[in-house]
């Protein structure tokens, strides 16, 4: 069976560029260019199609969700640490009524107090955390997967 063409929307939040180099033991050795290639071959498998915007700026993820509404079937987050911090991210997911699969490269759920709470799952369709960059790719099929149920 083909699947119908999907356009998505990849955002990764703050001091995501900085994979590879940044606390490796926790986020793995994988740079943010690999792991988008990674997902623009997974995507073309599943006759999709990716538009990848990183940013340290919360208002620059909002924005690209809001342009999203007129192109986009889904969207797949890493929002960083906006996850435990921004109920504006969370109002724009919210707002623009975009099925939206939040990963974590950590398990959030093992690490500091602070980490363990995300505004962000409330509004998505649901979470993969701790499997390190193949928590994009886990979170891409699931979302892929999802629209097909559609
Ligand atoms: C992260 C987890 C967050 O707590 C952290 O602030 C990040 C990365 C992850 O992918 O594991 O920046 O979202």
């Amino acid at each position: 069976m083909t699947s119908e063409l999907r356009h998505i929307l990849v955002l990764h939040g703050p001091n995501l560029n900085l994979l590879g180099l940044r606390e490796p033991e926790v986020y793995g050795s994988t740079t943010l260019e690999t792991i988008n290639e990674r997902l623009h071959a997974l995507a073309a498998t599943r006759n999709a199609t990716l538009r990848i915007v990183q940013s340290n700026h919360e208002g620059v993820l909002i924005d690209a969700l809001h342009e999203a509404r007129e192109w986009a079937h889904g969207v797949l987050i890493n929002p960083g640490a906006l996850t435990h911090t921004s109920i504006a991210l969370r109002d724009a997911i919210s707002a623009v009524a975009l099925p939206c699969v939040e990963v974590h490269l950590s398990n959030i759920y093992r690490r500091e107090s602070f980490r363990q709470h995300s505004y962000i799952s409330g509004v998505a369709v649901g979470v993969i955390s701790g499997f390190g960059w193949r928590s994009y790719m886990l979170g891409l099929l699931a979302l892929l997967d999802w629209l097909d149920e559609r």
